[in-house]
Protein backbone atom coordinates (compact mmCIF):
# COMPACT_ATOMS: atom_id res chain seq x y z
CA UNK A 1 0.00 0.00 0.00
CA UNK A 2 0.87 3.24 -0.90
CA UNK A 3 2.13 5.85 2.35
CA UNK A 4 0.22 8.51 2.58
CA UNK A 5 1.58 11.72 1.46
CA UNK A 6 0.93 13.57 4.30
CA UNK A 7 3.69 10.92 6.03
CA UNK A 8 6.04 11.52 3.41
CA UNK A 9 4.48 8.72 0.85
CA UNK A 10 3.35 10.08 -3.11
CA UNK A 11 0.10 11.63 -3.19
CA UNK A 12 -2.40 10.14 -5.14
CA UNK A 13 -2.89 13.48 -7.74
CA UNK A 14 0.07 14.52 -9.04
CA UNK A 15 -1.19 16.84 -12.25
CA UNK A 16 -3.16 20.00 -10.64
CA UNK A 17 -6.95 20.26 -10.93
CA UNK A 18 -7.98 23.15 -13.85
CA UNK A 19 -7.37 26.49 -12.65
CA UNK A 20 -10.42 28.77 -12.02
CA UNK A 21 -11.56 31.33 -13.23
CA UNK A 22 -10.65 30.34 -16.86
CA UNK A 23 -10.23 33.20 -19.49
CA UNK A 24 -9.01 33.12 -23.10
CA UNK A 25 -9.15 35.68 -26.31
CA UNK A 26 -12.70 36.87 -26.06
CA UNK A 27 -12.54 37.95 -21.84
CA UNK A 28 -9.25 40.02 -23.74
CA UNK A 29 -11.33 40.98 -26.74
CA UNK A 30 -14.46 42.02 -24.28
CA UNK A 31 -12.15 43.92 -21.33
CA UNK A 32 -10.19 45.96 -24.52
CA UNK A 33 -13.16 46.91 -26.00
CA UNK A 34 -14.79 48.47 -22.82
CA UNK A 35 -11.54 50.32 -22.18
CA UNK A 36 -11.48 51.86 -25.82
CA UNK A 37 -15.18 52.59 -25.39
CA UNK A 38 -14.22 55.03 -22.54
CA UNK A 39 -16.89 53.58 -20.63
CA UNK A 40 -15.46 51.79 -17.80
CA UNK A 41 -17.84 52.20 -14.40
CA UNK A 42 -21.19 51.67 -13.42
CA UNK A 43 -22.33 55.45 -14.03
CA UNK A 44 -25.06 55.86 -15.33
CA UNK A 45 -26.59 52.81 -14.45
CA UNK A 46 -26.66 51.03 -16.76
CA UNK A 47 -23.99 50.70 -19.31
CA UNK A 48 -24.88 48.33 -22.29
CA UNK A 49 -22.91 45.67 -20.64
CA UNK A 50 -24.47 45.77 -17.53
CA UNK A 51 -27.60 46.59 -19.06
CA UNK A 52 -27.28 43.05 -21.27
CA UNK A 53 -25.77 41.16 -18.50
CA UNK A 54 -28.90 41.73 -16.16
CA UNK A 55 -30.81 40.77 -19.10
CA UNK A 56 -28.82 37.67 -19.97
CA UNK A 57 -28.80 36.76 -15.85
CA UNK A 58 -31.92 36.83 -16.02
CA UNK A 59 -32.65 34.38 -18.54
CA UNK A 60 -30.37 32.43 -16.70
CA UNK A 61 -32.48 32.00 -13.09
CA UNK A 62 -35.67 32.78 -14.95
CA UNK A 63 -36.42 36.07 -13.80
CA UNK A 64 -37.04 39.87 -14.80
CA UNK A 65 -36.61 42.40 -12.34
CA UNK A 66 -32.59 41.85 -12.22
CA UNK A 67 -29.53 44.32 -10.48
CA UNK A 68 -26.09 44.11 -10.81
CA UNK A 69 -24.16 45.29 -7.75
CA UNK A 70 -20.74 45.59 -6.38
CA UNK A 71 -20.45 42.66 -4.64
CA UNK A 72 -23.25 39.59 -3.25
CA UNK A 73 -22.87 41.39 0.07
CA UNK A 74 -24.03 44.35 -0.55
CA UNK A 75 -26.73 42.92 -2.35
CA UNK A 76 -28.48 41.75 0.46
CA UNK A 77 -28.02 44.79 2.51
CA UNK A 78 -29.31 46.68 -0.60
CA UNK A 79 -32.58 43.67 -0.71
CA UNK A 80 -33.23 44.93 3.30
CA UNK A 81 -33.02 48.71 2.92
CA UNK A 82 -35.03 48.23 -0.17
CA UNK A 83 -37.65 45.99 1.73
CA UNK A 84 -37.45 48.51 4.50
CA UNK A 85 -35.79 46.75 6.87
CA UNK A 86 -33.93 48.32 9.70
CA UNK A 87 -32.86 49.33 13.10
CA UNK A 88 -33.65 46.57 15.79
CA UNK A 89 -35.11 44.30 13.01
CA UNK A 90 -34.68 40.56 13.29
CA UNK A 91 -33.73 38.46 10.08
CA UNK A 92 -33.21 35.16 11.17
CA UNK A 93 -30.20 33.96 9.03
CA UNK A 94 -28.28 30.02 9.13
CA UNK A 95 -25.62 29.46 11.16
CA UNK A 96 -23.78 27.44 8.43
CA UNK A 97 -22.52 30.40 6.14
CA UNK A 98 -20.45 32.48 5.30
CA UNK A 99 -19.92 35.89 7.37
CA UNK A 100 -21.86 37.75 4.60
CA UNK A 101 -25.33 36.11 5.09
CA UNK A 102 -25.25 37.66 8.75
CA UNK A 103 -23.10 40.71 8.41
CA UNK A 104 -25.10 42.37 5.55
CA UNK A 105 -28.49 42.59 7.71
CA UNK A 106 -26.40 44.27 10.09
CA UNK A 107 -25.00 46.89 8.09
CA UNK A 108 -29.08 47.19 7.51
CA UNK A 109 -29.14 47.96 11.32
CA UNK A 110 -30.84 44.73 11.88
CA UNK A 111 -29.82 42.25 14.18
CA UNK A 112 -29.34 38.44 12.68
CA UNK A 113 -31.09 35.15 14.63
CA UNK A 114 -28.35 32.76 13.96
CA UNK A 115 -30.68 29.21 13.33
CA UNK A 116 -29.78 25.64 13.08
CA UNK A 117 -29.44 23.73 9.76
CA UNK A 118 -30.59 20.08 8.66
CA UNK A 119 -28.24 18.13 8.59
CA UNK A 120 -29.38 15.89 6.00
CA UNK A 121 -28.63 19.12 3.19
CA UNK A 122 -26.71 21.59 5.69
CA UNK A 123 -28.72 23.95 4.64
CA UNK A 124 -31.61 25.83 7.08
CA UNK A 125 -33.81 24.50 9.42
CA UNK A 126 -37.35 25.38 8.16
CA UNK A 127 -38.67 24.28 11.85
CA UNK A 128 -35.55 26.47 13.11
CA UNK A 129 -37.14 29.19 11.26
CA UNK A 130 -40.48 28.63 12.65
CA UNK A 131 -38.92 28.34 16.39
CA UNK A 132 -37.36 32.03 16.28
CA UNK A 133 -39.82 34.23 14.79
CA UNK A 134 -40.77 36.95 17.11
CA UNK A 135 -42.67 40.05 16.67
CA UNK A 136 -40.09 41.55 15.54
CA UNK A 137 -38.64 39.27 13.07
CA UNK A 138 -38.61 40.72 9.22
CA UNK A 139 -37.13 38.38 7.30
CA UNK A 140 -35.26 35.53 6.71
CA UNK A 141 -32.23 34.52 4.89
CA UNK A 142 -32.05 30.62 3.43
CA UNK A 143 -29.04 30.00 1.93
CA UNK A 144 -28.16 27.64 -0.64
CA UNK A 145 -24.93 25.82 0.53
CA UNK A 146 -22.24 24.12 -1.99
CA UNK A 147 -24.43 22.08 -4.11
CA UNK A 148 -27.88 22.10 -2.05
CA UNK A 149 -30.80 24.23 -2.04
CA UNK A 150 -32.60 25.42 1.06
CA UNK A 151 -36.44 23.48 1.37
CA UNK A 152 -37.83 26.84 -0.91
CA UNK A 153 -40.85 25.14 -0.73
CA UNK A 154 -41.05 25.14 3.09
CA UNK A 155 -39.62 28.29 3.57
CA UNK A 156 -41.86 30.38 1.43
CA UNK A 157 -44.98 28.50 3.35
CA UNK A 158 -43.64 29.72 6.67
CA UNK A 159 -42.77 33.25 5.41
CA UNK A 160 -46.45 33.39 3.66
CA UNK A 161 -47.83 32.39 7.07
CA UNK A 162 -45.90 35.13 9.03
CA UNK A 163 -46.08 38.33 6.14
CA UNK A 164 -42.31 37.74 6.28
CA UNK A 165 -39.76 39.01 3.46
CA UNK A 166 -37.69 36.37 2.11
CA UNK A 167 -34.07 37.17 0.06
CA UNK A 168 -32.39 33.77 -1.18
CA UNK A 169 -28.42 33.82 -0.40
CA UNK A 170 -27.73 32.05 -3.98
CA UNK A 171 -24.09 33.34 -3.45
CA UNK A 172 -23.19 29.69 -4.61
CA UNK A 173 -25.77 28.68 -6.49
CA UNK A 174 -26.34 30.38 -10.28
CA UNK A 175 -28.26 27.90 -12.40
CA UNK A 176 -29.58 26.03 -9.82
CA UNK A 177 -33.40 24.90 -9.94
CA UNK A 178 -35.90 23.55 -7.65
CA UNK A 179 -38.98 22.00 -9.01
CA UNK A 180 -37.42 23.75 -12.38
CA UNK A 181 -37.93 27.23 -10.89
CA UNK A 182 -34.15 29.24 -10.44
CA UNK A 183 -32.61 30.27 -7.29
CA UNK A 184 -33.22 33.48 -6.35
CA UNK A 185 -36.89 33.48 -7.86
CA UNK A 186 -38.96 32.69 -5.37
CA UNK A 187 -38.07 35.05 -2.20
CA UNK A 188 -38.30 38.68 -2.80
CA UNK A 189 -34.88 38.68 -3.81
CA UNK A 190 -32.37 36.47 -5.15
CA UNK A 191 -28.54 37.38 -4.20
CA UNK A 192 -25.73 35.92 -6.05
CA UNK A 193 -21.99 36.95 -5.60
CA UNK A 194 -19.53 37.34 -8.57
CA UNK A 195 -16.44 37.11 -6.50
CA UNK A 196 -13.53 35.79 -7.95
CA UNK A 197 -13.81 31.97 -6.61
CA UNK A 198 -17.84 31.82 -7.94
CA UNK A 199 -18.61 29.54 -10.61
CA UNK A 200 -19.58 32.77 -12.52
CA UNK A 201 -17.45 35.52 -11.90
CA UNK A 202 -16.57 39.10 -12.82
CA UNK A 203 -13.28 39.16 -10.49
CA UNK A 204 -15.94 41.10 -8.27
CA UNK A 205 -19.55 41.53 -8.30
CA UNK A 206 -23.16 41.02 -7.34
CA UNK A 207 -26.75 40.42 -8.83
CA UNK A 208 -29.90 40.66 -7.23
CA UNK A 209 -33.23 39.45 -8.55
CA UNK A 210 -36.12 41.37 -7.23
CA UNK A 211 -39.49 40.16 -7.20
CA UNK A 212 -41.14 42.97 -8.69
CA UNK A 213 -40.56 46.39 -10.51
CA UNK A 214 -41.03 48.72 -7.19
CA UNK A 215 -38.25 46.46 -5.17
CA UNK A 216 -36.10 47.13 -8.48
CA UNK A 217 -36.62 50.05 -8.64
CA UNK A 218 -35.70 50.77 -5.04
CA UNK A 219 -32.76 48.54 -4.86
CA UNK A 220 -31.64 50.55 -8.01
CA UNK A 221 -31.76 54.07 -6.17
CA UNK A 222 -30.08 52.62 -3.14
CA UNK A 223 -27.36 51.14 -4.83
CA UNK A 224 -26.72 54.08 -7.42
CA UNK A 225 -26.75 56.94 -4.64
CA UNK A 226 -30.42 57.95 -3.91
CA UNK A 227 -31.13 58.54 -7.52
CA UNK A 228 -34.77 57.84 -8.68
CA UNK A 229 -35.13 54.72 -10.55
CA UNK A 230 -38.82 54.49 -10.82
CA UNK A 231 -40.91 55.05 -13.86
CA UNK A 232 -42.10 58.86 -12.63
CA UNK A 233 -38.12 59.85 -11.64
CA UNK A 234 -39.99 60.57 -8.28
CA UNK A 235 -38.40 57.66 -6.08
CA UNK A 236 -35.51 59.33 -4.30
CA UNK A 237 -33.98 56.67 -1.01
CA UNK A 238 -31.10 57.21 1.36
CA UNK A 239 -28.41 55.50 -1.02
CA UNK A 240 -24.21 54.92 -1.95
CA UNK A 241 -22.43 54.09 -4.87
CA UNK A 242 -22.59 50.42 -5.01
CA UNK A 243 -22.95 49.88 -8.46
CA UNK A 244 -21.03 47.21 -10.63
CA UNK A 245 -18.22 48.35 -13.39
CA UNK A 246 -18.94 48.22 -17.07
CA UNK A 247 -15.29 46.09 -16.96
CA UNK A 248 -16.50 43.36 -14.48
CA UNK A 249 -20.13 43.58 -16.64
CA UNK A 250 -18.16 42.67 -19.52
CA UNK A 251 -16.19 39.54 -17.58
CA UNK A 252 -19.30 38.25 -16.43
CA UNK A 253 -20.84 38.42 -19.95
CA UNK A 254 -18.42 36.41 -21.57
CA UNK A 255 -18.26 33.77 -18.37
CA UNK A 256 -22.03 33.34 -18.98
CA UNK A 257 -21.38 32.24 -22.47
CA UNK A 258 -19.21 29.69 -21.36
CA UNK A 259 -21.65 28.63 -18.04
CA UNK A 260 -24.23 26.16 -19.54
CA UNK A 261 -21.06 23.90 -20.73
CA UNK A 262 -19.16 24.15 -16.99
CA UNK A 263 -22.70 23.67 -15.33
CA UNK A 264 -23.36 20.29 -17.50
CA UNK A 265 -19.65 19.17 -16.57
CA UNK A 266 -19.75 19.81 -13.13
CA UNK A 267 -23.26 17.84 -12.77
CA UNK A 268 -22.33 14.86 -14.74
CA UNK A 269 -19.06 14.70 -12.28
CA UNK A 270 -21.08 15.16 -9.29
CA UNK A 271 -23.37 12.35 -10.27
CA UNK A 272 -20.83 10.13 -10.31
CA UNK A 273 -18.94 11.11 -7.20
CA UNK A 274 -22.47 10.84 -5.50
CA UNK A 275 -22.38 7.12 -6.32
CA UNK A 276 -18.74 6.44 -5.36
CA UNK A 277 -18.72 8.23 -2.46
CA UNK A 278 -21.81 6.35 -1.24
CA UNK A 279 -19.45 3.04 -1.35
CA UNK A 280 -16.93 4.24 1.04
CA UNK A 281 -16.70 3.80 4.73
CA UNK A 282 -17.55 6.56 7.45
CA UNK A 283 -18.55 8.76 4.74
CA UNK A 284 -21.87 9.99 4.04
CA UNK A 285 -22.92 11.86 1.05
CA UNK A 286 -25.88 14.70 1.48
CA UNK A 287 -29.21 14.29 0.77
CA UNK A 288 -29.77 14.28 -3.37
CA UNK A 289 -33.42 16.18 -2.96
CA UNK A 290 -35.27 15.32 -5.88
CA UNK A 291 -37.06 18.83 -5.73
CA UNK A 292 -33.62 19.77 -6.95
CA UNK A 293 -34.03 19.98 -10.41
CA UNK A 294 -30.93 21.43 -11.56
CA UNK A 295 -27.92 21.14 -9.30
CA UNK A 296 -24.58 23.46 -9.83
CA UNK A 297 -21.86 22.71 -7.73
CA UNK A 298 -19.75 25.44 -6.31
CA UNK A 299 -18.53 23.50 -3.48
CA UNK A 300 -19.39 19.73 -3.03
CA UNK A 301 -19.84 18.66 0.57
CA UNK A 302 -19.70 15.30 2.29
CA UNK A 303 -19.56 14.73 6.11
CA UNK A 304 -17.06 12.38 7.19
CA UNK A 305 -17.84 10.05 10.89
CA UNK A 306 -15.08 11.26 12.63
CA UNK A 307 -16.04 8.27 15.15
CA UNK A 308 -15.13 5.90 12.16
CA UNK A 309 -11.45 7.75 11.52
CA UNK A 310 -10.70 8.31 14.77
CA UNK A 311 -9.81 11.79 14.14
CA UNK A 312 -12.28 15.05 12.87
CA UNK A 313 -12.60 16.65 9.10
CA UNK A 314 -9.35 18.81 9.90
CA UNK A 315 -7.28 15.95 10.06
CA UNK A 316 -8.87 14.62 6.82
CA UNK A 317 -8.90 17.71 4.60
CA UNK A 318 -4.97 17.70 5.72
CA UNK A 319 -4.47 14.92 4.40
CA UNK A 320 -6.51 14.68 1.11
CA UNK A 321 -5.01 18.26 0.52
CA UNK A 322 -1.04 16.40 0.79
CA UNK A 323 -2.67 13.74 -1.97
CA UNK A 324 -3.21 16.87 -4.28
CA UNK A 325 -6.95 16.91 -3.84
CA UNK A 326 -8.46 20.51 -2.59
CA UNK A 327 -10.73 19.92 0.41
CA UNK A 328 -11.46 22.89 2.23
CA UNK A 329 -13.12 22.92 6.21
CA UNK A 330 -15.92 25.28 4.58
CA UNK A 331 -17.00 27.62 7.10
CA UNK A 332 -16.90 27.61 11.06
CA UNK A 333 -20.69 27.86 12.67
CA UNK A 334 -21.24 31.60 12.72
CA UNK A 335 -21.52 31.76 16.30
CA UNK A 336 -17.88 30.17 16.44
CA UNK A 337 -16.83 32.36 13.61
CA UNK A 338 -13.54 34.41 13.96
CA UNK A 339 -14.70 36.68 11.24
CA UNK A 340 -18.32 37.85 12.60
CA UNK A 341 -17.57 40.00 15.32
CA UNK A 342 -21.05 41.43 15.89
CA UNK A 343 -20.52 42.98 19.21
CA UNK A 344 -18.23 45.47 17.98
CA UNK A 345 -21.29 47.37 15.87
CA UNK A 346 -23.56 49.24 17.89
CA UNK A 347 -26.05 47.88 17.15
CA UNK A 348 -28.83 47.58 19.90
CA UNK A 349 -29.25 44.26 21.56
CA UNK A 350 -32.91 43.93 22.35
CA UNK A 351 -32.59 44.00 26.18
CA UNK A 352 -35.24 40.96 26.32
CA UNK A 353 -32.85 39.13 24.22
CA UNK A 354 -29.23 39.52 25.15
CA UNK A 355 -28.39 36.19 23.74
CA UNK A 356 -28.26 37.37 20.62
CA UNK A 357 -24.66 38.74 20.69
CA UNK A 358 -23.58 36.28 23.36
CA UNK A 359 -22.96 33.14 21.82
CA UNK A 360 -21.33 31.60 24.93
CA UNK A 361 -24.70 30.10 25.54
CA UNK A 362 -25.49 29.66 22.21
CA UNK A 363 -25.55 25.95 20.96
CA UNK A 364 -26.59 24.57 17.50
CA UNK A 365 -26.22 21.58 16.92
CA UNK A 366 -25.95 20.40 13.97
CA UNK A 367 -24.00 23.73 12.29
CA UNK A 368 -21.41 23.04 15.02
CA UNK A 369 -21.23 19.13 13.65
CA UNK A 370 -20.76 20.06 10.46
CA UNK A 371 -18.92 23.29 10.85
CA UNK A 372 -16.61 21.97 13.76
CA UNK A 373 -16.10 17.83 13.28
CA UNK A 374 -17.20 16.20 9.54
CA UNK A 375 -18.15 18.35 6.89
CA UNK A 376 -15.70 18.07 4.04
CA UNK A 377 -15.58 20.92 0.97
CA UNK A 378 -14.55 19.75 -2.32
CA UNK A 379 -13.45 22.26 -4.76
CA UNK A 380 -15.94 23.08 -8.20
CA UNK A 381 -12.35 22.42 -9.99
CA UNK A 382 -12.25 18.87 -9.21
CA UNK A 383 -15.56 18.66 -11.75
CA UNK A 384 -14.06 19.95 -14.48
CA UNK A 385 -11.46 17.12 -14.59
CA UNK A 386 -14.09 14.27 -15.70
CA UNK A 387 -14.39 10.98 -14.16
CA UNK A 388 -10.27 10.91 -13.75
CA UNK A 389 -11.16 14.22 -11.37
CA UNK A 390 -13.45 11.93 -9.61
CA UNK A 391 -11.58 8.63 -9.28
CA UNK A 392 -8.77 10.93 -7.77
CA UNK A 393 -10.46 11.64 -4.90
CA UNK A 394 -12.71 8.59 -4.16
CA UNK A 395 -9.10 6.80 -4.21
CA UNK A 396 -7.55 9.52 -1.79
CA UNK A 397 -9.96 9.13 0.63
CA UNK A 398 -9.92 5.78 0.68
CA UNK A 399 -6.43 5.78 1.20
CA UNK A 400 -6.58 7.92 4.53
CA UNK A 401 -9.33 5.35 5.26
CA UNK A 402 -6.69 2.58 5.38
CA UNK A 403 -4.15 4.59 7.36
CA UNK A 404 -6.22 6.28 9.39
CA UNK A 405 -4.54 4.27 12.69
CA UNK A 406 -0.98 5.15 11.21
CA UNK A 407 -2.35 8.68 11.46
CA UNK A 408 -3.45 8.72 14.46
CA UNK A 409 -0.36 6.65 16.12
CA UNK A 410 1.64 8.94 14.20
CA UNK A 411 0.08 11.49 16.44
CA UNK A 412 -0.57 13.35 12.91
CA UNK A 413 -3.93 13.85 14.49
CA UNK A 414 -2.64 15.70 17.43
CA UNK A 415 -4.72 18.94 17.03
C1 LIG B 1 -22.84 32.24 1.15
C2 LIG B 1 -22.23 33.54 0.74
N1 LIG B 1 -22.95 34.66 0.87
C3 LIG B 1 -22.46 35.86 0.53
C4 LIG B 1 -21.19 36.00 0.03
C5 LIG B 1 -20.68 37.38 -0.26
O1 LIG B 1 -20.35 37.58 -1.56
P1 LIG B 1 -19.23 38.66 -1.96
O2 LIG B 1 -17.90 38.07 -1.63
O3 LIG B 1 -19.43 38.87 -3.42
O4 LIG B 1 -19.51 39.90 -1.17
C6 LIG B 1 -20.40 34.84 -0.15
C7 LIG B 1 -19.04 34.82 -0.71
O5 LIG B 1 -18.15 35.49 -0.77
C8 LIG B 1 -20.93 33.59 0.23
O6 LIG B 1 -20.20 32.48 0.09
Amino acid sequence: MDRLAILGGDPVRKEPYPAWPVFDERDVAAVAAVLTSGRWGGFPYPGPQTATFTRRFGELQGAEHVVAAANGTVTMEIACRAAGIGWGDEVIVPAFTFQATAAAPMAAGAIPVLVDIDPQTYCIAPQAVEAAITGRTRAIIPVHLGAQMADMDAIMEIAERHDLIVIEDCAHAHGSRWRGRGAGAFGHFGSFSLQSSKILTSGEGGVLICRDETLKARAISIMDCGRPHDAQGTLYTMGANYRMAELQAALANVGLERFPEQLQQRQEAAAYMDEALSELPGIRVLKRELRHTTRSFYRYIFAMDPAVYGFTHEVLCDALEKEGIPAELGYPPMHRYDLFQPRLSRLPVPSAFPEFFDYDHLHLPEAERAGQREAVWLDECIFRAGRQGVDDVVKAIQKVYDQRSLLVETGQTGR
